[in-house]
């Protein structure tokens, strides 16, 4: 009988075997699979065109999945700020939705300026939930290209001169981003530090310069964020474009840094297949085809990885190498999002997505001039505030190019200050009037900013009201119009647009308390600086911007922004500007320009700093509504290791809760180069109550032959 039973167990668990094994799920479909064994099982079960169809794009912003063995589209979007409303599958107009209006966070240049990791890690996650919800699987972002000139036009996207600082705020975003399943795309990989004849400049750059202060923040996305998705960058490297560049790509990004994830191009970046197949790009995105024989326009087909590739490959020009590698690193890509089944539904416009802008916009305003404690404004006064200036009013979250947004509401400044102080309390003078457009790829604003009063009547009317205010409050600085804070072209002036130096002048004379709030991602001339008592940077901070702006200005939040940018006074302290390299020299017969970074090393505060170039408001400045004090700043290792510890001691010495940011800069070690006087290295933001004191630790891995923490 037992002998029986055995074997009808043994027929019934072979049978349920055999079964299990012809409904065994394939490994590529197993969720509990690792990862490089659900690439290998899919890639083994593909065609060469599934292939080919899955290294490029199929619409504006999504690329092909494999429809026979279950594998999803793959959808990005931009933007580093908040998700980008729908277009059109193949048109950049509009799809008309009325489901994708988000919550626009604050521009990275604010992000940057709170100098605080953990609001980079919950900025990812709010925009990676933001993503899930609307189907999204890489956002393409964040920008972390180094801001050489004060006139970049996209250096809001960016998080300011300094290779530590961004690395450390990207590092953490992408982490946030990632943990839910959603991709990063860093950008735009690299030397994209001009919008000025972005698509043709070529720049030169030592080695030196490229490795200690261009590449660091996205060597740090790879290596310590494990960024999924790199994109290219529309400009020339050593006459090369860098959406297939052999140099900084192959050898670099995927050579020395072992990237594993996915190069993609910036839409319109790429120009050869012959380079996009061996120099390393693997998802090619908004080519134009009207280049190619077909002359077709953007028909997917026609793209340089599509037919053109699939042709060579027919004839044996390539080898299949290439295309493994690109589709692995895509499939790889496929299994970390759009194939994973624990992602969730992610959510959209939530009270936390809300709470987390308004938190981080508060905490990167920066409060850089304070005389007479002009600020904060107390809500219980009795008189009023004249807010003067159209960027009390205008939307700013439509606009600046690829990172503008479809937002769910927007609290412009004006209306900030109203919930802060109350409607009796408030009064508005226009100002000025600057751009009264509001709209990008069909998204408007709605608002009717249309004023055909002179600028002397509007510098009249804000006069004339000033003499009822208590104080005065000008919101100006610049906008996401073209030549202004806006992808595809620079600044072409250091200067503040539309007349507004008049206005704060003849306010500052009219009025004894004049607070500019600079609404911009740039440094901007400030020849008034010493006739107004505060100046604050309040950056473009997205659907909260006026909550963000009252907190600070009233004093229910205590700022503790600090710059991520030197401030200089004018435009010949910026090297770039006083080696006359900007923005370089169009190449005879050609339209490559070629630019020269002669500052080398020397960006930012490194160049101030050697060239003893006193700034308007120097890299890391801001003011708290208290004060601190540092004290027992001391080395506590002991020089022989590799590694340099410091600790210092933050005392609040006010009467306020605040939070301030310890920096620590080094002078590196004498090895026969030159080295800048200082440089940031590491920083903790602490927050303390009044009277309260904490010690701090910082440290530097490396050799030091000077220190200071500040
Ligand atoms: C743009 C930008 C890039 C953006 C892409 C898609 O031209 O350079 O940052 O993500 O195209 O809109």
């Amino acid at each position: 009988m037992n002998i029986m039973r055995h074997s009808t167990t043994a027929m019934v668990a072979l049978l349920i075997a055999t079964t299990a094994t012809a409904q065994k799920t394939p490994a590529y479909l197993d969720p509990s699979a690792d990862i490089e064994t659900r690439v290998e099982d899919a890639l083994k079960r593909m065609t060469t065109e599934e292939k080919v169809r899955i290294i490029h794009a199929q619409s504006k912003f999504s690329s092909a999945g494999v429809p026979r063995l279950g594998i999803p589209d793959f959808w990005t979007d931009d933007g580093p700020h908040g998700v980008r409303p729908d277009v059109l599958w193949d048109e950049w107009e509009q799809a008309g939705q009325t489901n994708d209006s988000c919550v626009a966070f604050p521009a990275l240049s604010c992000l940057a300026a709170t100098y605080n990791v953990e609001l980079a890690h919950l900025y990812g996650v709010s925009l990676a939930e933001e993503a899930l919800y609307r189907g999204k699987d890489m956002i393409l972002g964040p920008g972390v290209n180094i801001c050489r000139t004060p006139l970049g036009g996209r250096n809001f996207e960016y998080m300011g001169e300094d290779p530590w600082l961004t690395s450390r705020m990207a590092v953490e975003y992408i982490k946030g981003l990632q943990s839910k399943g959603v991709s990063a795309c860093v950008k735009h990989f690299c030397l994209n530090n001009d919008e000025e004849n972005r698509f043709t400049v070529n720049v030169k750059v030592s080695d030196r310069a490229l490795r200690e202060i261009y590449l660091p923040a996205f060597e740090a996305a790879v290596k310590e964020g494990g960024a999924w998705g790199i994109m290219g960058a529309y400009n020339l490297y050593q006459d090369q474009h860098l959406c297939h560049n052999k140099r900084t790509l192959m050898d670099i990004l995927k050579g020395e840094w072992g990237f594993d994830g996915v190069v993609v191009s910036d839409w319109g970046g790429t120009h050869s297949t012959d380079e996009a197949v061996k120099n390393g790009l693997d998802m090619e995105f908004g080519s134009w085809t009207n280049g190619l024989t077909h002359g077709a326009s953007n028909a997917y087909d026609n793209y340089y990885l599509a037919n053109p590739y699939l042709a060579g490959l027919r004839k044996g020009r390539y080898s299949t190498a290439e295309l493994d590698d690109k589709a692995r690193r895509v499939l790889r890509l496929f299994f970390r999002t759009s194939m994973r089944t624990d992602r969730g539904h992610g959510s959209m416009c939530s009270e936390a997505h809300y709470a987390a802008a308004r938190q981080i916009a508060a905490e990167g305003i920066v409060l850089l001039q304070n005389k007479r404690n002009a600020l904060p404004i107390d809500p219980r006064m009795t008189g009023k505030v004249l807010v003067v200036g159209e960027n009390a009013i205008k939307m700013m979250t439509v606009g600046g190019g690829s990172s503008s947004l479809k937002v769910q509401h927007e609290i412009s400044p004006l209306d900030g200050m109203i919930a802060a102080l109350g409607r009796e309390k408030v009064d508005f003078a226009r100002g000025y009037v600057g751009d009264t457009t509001g709209n990008y790829n069909g998204v408007t604003t709605g608002q009717d900013l249309s004023d055909r009063r002179s600028p002397a009547e509007l510098i009249a009317e804000a006069v004339s009201k000033a003499e009822d205010a208590d104080a005065v409050v000008i919101f100006g600085g610049l906008n996401k119009s073209d030549y202004q804070d806006c992808e595809g072209h620079d600044r072409q002036t250091y200067s503040l647009p539309y007349g507004q130096d008049e206005l704060v002048s003849a306010l500052a004379k009219a009025h004894k308390r004049v607070i500019f709030v600079c609404i911009s991602g740039n440094p901007v001339a400030m020849p008034w600086a010493n006739d107004v008592e505060a100046i604050v940077e309040g950056w473009y901070l997205g659907s909260e911007t006026g909550n963000a702006l009252a907190d600070v200005l009233t004093g229910a939040v205590n700022p503790s922004g600090k710059l991520p940018f030197t401030w200089p006074v004018k435009l010949e302290d910026v090297g770039a500007h006083a080696l006359g390299t900007y923005p370089g020299t169009r190449r005879e017969g050609s339209d490559i320009v070629d630019e020269e970074y002669e500052d080398g090393i020397y960006v930012g505060y490194r160049w101030a700093d050697k060239h003893g170039i006193k700034p308007l408001f120097a890299f890391g400045h801001g003011l708290s509504y208290t004060t601190f004090k540092l004290s027992g700043a001391r080395r506590t290792d002991d020089g022989a290791g590799g590694k340099a510890t410091f600790s210092v001691t933050v005392t609040n010495t006010g009467k306020t809760e605040g939070a301030e940011v310890v920096k620590l800069f080094i002078r590196k070690a004498d090895d026969g180069m030159d080295h800048p006087l200082r440089e940031l290295k590491d920083f903790k933001k602490v927050r303390l109550a009044p009277g309260e004191s904490k010690t701090v630790e910082l440290s530097y891995e490396g050799g030091v032959s000077a220190w200071s923490i500040e």
